[in-house]
């Protein structure tokens, strides 16, 4: 692991102030709060405030599983086509998960620095297991395997409702893929004209799985609710809609179920029930791409008041 490209893009959670690696595994700032980094190349910055959770493993055994076979491979290379036009020196992934997109953008722009960032420990140590082993082919991914070279991916633990004990200015590009956002932090920790790519689903994604009572509603509108909320901080310069109809089995609807938030609502013999043989289900998504004002474009009501 390597504490030197992690320590880069960290705060102190504490006094803000810059952190640093100090020997060992202990990361550290001037007022001498310090930190321990997991073995495994990541630290947690939770410090116990958090009553918000993050994905399980089963539900990030699930994600792996469907992801890994390839459904939402033409998501995935539209974000890495959306974001390798920047260059970035510097991406730093907002709800990461198993960091199946990441692992997409950093194929693409090898020579970048990579956070993984999530609310679940497991998801962030996943992403930087895969990252690694993607980095050494031929390697197996052992989520405990202590690997003589630097990760490509460094991994943070920390909620995003909460400051974020991550420098200001710091990432040229942030990714946040059906994840939670902080408009305000996003464009604090973004360097001047950074750009931020986003995806949302559209309402018709999983029509079918919704129409047989396998999945929640998604709500009409979400990438033009999503410009109106950001739009103080950010510009939307991008929308680029992907879509396609699968054919998809109980197994795969089990996967697909199992990632999201209709895991707690649906179980598997609800699916075996209500999905018996192999339907078409459509995939329906929009990634925006935002750019991020210079200065915060305040509501008017704050302006005048
Ligand atoms: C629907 S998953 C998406 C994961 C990944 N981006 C993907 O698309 O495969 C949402 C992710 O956000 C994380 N998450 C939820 N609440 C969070 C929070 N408050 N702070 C940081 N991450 C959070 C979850 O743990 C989960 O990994
Ligand atoms: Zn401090």
């Amino acid at each position: 692991m390597s504490l030197q490209t992690l320590s880069e893009w960290l705060r102190c959670p504490n006094c803000f102030s810059p952190l640093a690696a100090n020997g060992g595994l202990v990361l550290r700032c001037a007022s001498g709060h310090s930190f321990d980094a997991n073995r495994r190349g990541y630290l947690s910055l939770l410090g116990g405030r958090s009553h918000v959770v993050g994905d399980s493993a089963a539900m990030l055994d699930a994600r792996e599983a469907f992801l890994e076979a390839g459904w939402y491979e033409d998501l995935r290379t539209a974000v890495t086509t959306l974001v390798a036009v920047e260059q970035p020196a510097r991406v730093l992934d907002i709800g990461c998960g198993t960091g199946y997109y990441l692992r997409g953008v950093t194929e693409a722009c090898p020579t970048a620095g990579y956070l993984g960032m999530d609310l679940s420990p497991i998801a962030v140590a996943r992403t930087v297991a895969t990252a690694r082993a993607a980095s050494r082919p031929g390697h197996a991914v052992v989520a405990d395997e202590t690997l003589p070279d630097p990760p490509l991916v460094d991994g943070l633990v920390a909620d995003v409702w909460t400051d974020l004990p991550v420098r200001t200015g710091i990432a040229d590009v942030l990714l946040n893929v059906f994840a939670p956002r902080n408009p305000a932090e996003f464009h604090r920790v973004l360097r001047d004209d950074g750009f931020l790519a986003v995806v949302v689903p559209h309402d018709d994604h999983l029509r079918e799985l919704r129409d047989a009572g396998l999945a929640l509603d998604i709500p009409p509108n979400k990438a033009e609710d999503l410009r109106v909320a950001l739009g103080a901080w950010f510009a939307l310069e991008a929308r680029i809609g992907v879509s396609g109809r699968h054919d998809l089995g109980a197994d795969e609807v089990a996967s697909l179920i199992g990632m999201g938030p209709s895991a707690h609502h649906t179980g598997t013999e609800a699916i075996a029930n209500r999905w018996p043989a192999t339907n078409p289900v459509t995939f329906s998504f929009d990634v925006l791409g935002f750019r991020r004002r210079a200065v915060p474009a305040l509501p008017r009501s704050r302006e005048s008041g």
